[in-house]
């Protein structure tokens, strides 16, 4: 840990980060995945480390590197290893950013070798992967701040307090695909911070530094309550 970090606001808190995509395995040369590029939760990795924070980020397959060196980072391919990897890291957290894009399915089988074609169609059987910010929410303890992040294209403030409220989080972080610019790919994004009091906070379209800027400040706010 940086020794000259002591006056920073987050010296001394250890907070997890999950960011990027996890591939779900079909057979040794093919995956199921998502578009996520990572860029959102290593900019939230950064500021938090250079905010004094210990940082641990569990990252999916992405190109992003994370700038600030003394960020712990672990990298995951799957929704199981990121959830294992979150299960060991969180109970010594003080807090939680989960901002990857985790897989909802995964296939209920991986086969051994490469699936031939054959028929003109192919069917995959997939089951759904365990909720990590469920399950988070489920064992955290109440000094513990859980923020987690939605991505809806209806209903969005509903939708995105409901995940608030049935997975136990302090804040939930809208990802608005409605302005051009916003989401997975770029460099900017839109978003509205919901917390557990329903304080409803929308940002303008900002880059992903800023943003992270500013999910900071609340995570500051929420663990100096
Ligand atoms: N999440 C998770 N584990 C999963 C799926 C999602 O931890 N297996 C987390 C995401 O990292 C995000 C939050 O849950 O912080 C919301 O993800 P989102 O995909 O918006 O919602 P879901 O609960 O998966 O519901 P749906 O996709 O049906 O909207
Ligand atoms: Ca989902």
């Amino acid at each position: 840990q940086n020794e000259l970090n002591k006056n920073l606001p987050l010296a001394g808190k250890k907070v997890l980060v999950t960011a990027g995509p996890t591939y779900e395995a079909i057979d040794p040369v093919r995956f199921i995945g998502n578009h996520s590029s990572g860029k959102m939760g290593f900019a939230i990795a950064d500021r938090l480390a250079d905010l004094g924070a210990e940082v641990t980020l569990v990252a999916g397959p992405t190109a992003q590197k994370a700038t600030n060196r003394y960020i712990y980072r672990i990298d995951v391919t799957s929704a199981n290893e990121m959830l294992d990897a979150c299960l060991t890291a969180f109970p010594d957290a003080d807090a939680c950013v989960m901002s990857a894009a985790v897989a909802d399915y995964t296939p209920v089988e991986v086969a051994s070798q490469k699936i031939k074609k054959q028929e003109s169609s192919l069917n995959i059987d997939l089951k759904k992967t365990t909720d990590i910010l469920k399950t988070l929410g489920e064992i955290k303890r109440t000094n513990q701040v859980l923020i987690g992040f939605a991505l809806e294209t209806e209903n969005e403030e509903q939708y995105a307090i409901d995940k608030l409220n049935k997975k136990n989080l302090d804040l939930i972080i809208l990802n608005s695909l409605n302005d051009n610019g916003a989401g997975f790919k770029g460099d900017t994004n839109k978003i509205t911070m919901i917390d557990r009091q329903l304080n409803k906070s929308v940002f303008d379209l900002k880059s992903k530094a800023e943003v992270a800027a500013d999910i900071s400040n609340k995570l500051i706010e929420l663990l100096n309550r």
